[in-house]
């Protein structure tokens, strides 16, 4: 089990603090969500754990390794993987296409073994085009395997992205929002999903809006408000924290 671990991690935008000295650490099989209002920072702490941002200051620890330099697939490599708040999938290859790509950029091929197309080559193909197959299935996709990825309804799409998460072999998969844009029916399959990642032994760290996911899955919460951490802790107690409270309402004035 991998140790995820953010010391006082900060980033700046000239004068913008997005991150604010953010520290917390997580390991297991766990949900952990990021919450916060608009703007407080939740993406950007996203973007420098997967190497698509280098922090302005602190660290990020991976079994006590510090990653933090280190590009998106050199943190991919090592066991993070993460999906977009806008989704990013090759809208015009089919699903299983766009999952078995991702499984090629964690695997090493012999590059000349793929460029005569090998025996070789074609036996790994077919390895990975099954295994492909069965991220799916664990995803409820495997009816559009074949269908061209774009043109499936949001939520599909969504849980495209996290088969390629899941198919780089990562141990930690990172979600911002992936409820967004979704209807009733559509979240409770992605709540399921979610949970069902943390039987898997997956670590997820889950940055969520909608409260009733947020507190009917996590295990833990860390809320950042203006770039700030300002609490953690468990659901009942996040839900009872008067400064959350006053984060989302706002001040009251009387
Ligand atoms: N690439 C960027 N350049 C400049 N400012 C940014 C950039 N990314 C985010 N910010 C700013 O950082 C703050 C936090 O943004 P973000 O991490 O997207 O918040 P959240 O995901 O919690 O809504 C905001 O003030 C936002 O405008
Ligand atoms: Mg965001």
């Amino acid at each position: 089990m991998q140790l995820l671990e953010v010391r006082a991690l900060s980033k700046h935008f000239g004068g913008i603090r997005a991150i604010e000295e953010i520290s917390f650490s997580v390991r297991g099989e766990v949900i952990l969500s990021i919450i916060g209002p608009n703007g407080a920072g939740k993406t950007t702490l996203f973007n420098c754990l997967t190497g698509f941002m280098k922090p302005t200051k602190g660290s990020i620890l991976l079994s006590e390794k510090d990653i933090s330099a280190l590009s998106p697939a050199g943190v991919n490599r090592l066991g993070i993987a993460r999906t977009f708040q806008n989704i990013r999938l090759f809208r015009e290859m089919t699903v299983i296409e766009n999952v078995m790509v991702s499984q090629h950029a964690a695997i090493r091929y012999g590059l000349l073994a793929s460029l005569l197309r090998s025996p070789s080559f074609r036996r790994d193909e077919r390895v990975v085009r099954e295994k492909s197959f069965e991220y799916l299935e664990l995803l409820g996709l495997e009816q559009y395997a074949e269908k061209v990825s774009g043109s499936l309804s949001y939520g599909a799409q969504r849980r495209i992205e996290i088969a390629r998460a899941l198919a780089t072999g990562a141990s930690i998969i990172l979600l911002d929002e992936p409820t967004a844009g979704m209807n009733p029916q559509e979240t409770d399959e992605m709540m399921a999903l979610i949970s069902n990642l943390r039987c898997m032994g997956k670590t997820v760290l889950l940055i969520e809006h909608d409260m009733k996911v947020v507190m009917g899955i996590s295990d833990r919460i860390v809320v950042l408000d203006h770039g700030v951490k300002i609490a953690e802790g468990a659901p009942e107690e996040i839900k009872n924290n008067p400064l959350v409270i006053e984060a989302y309402l706002g001040k009251e004035t009387d």
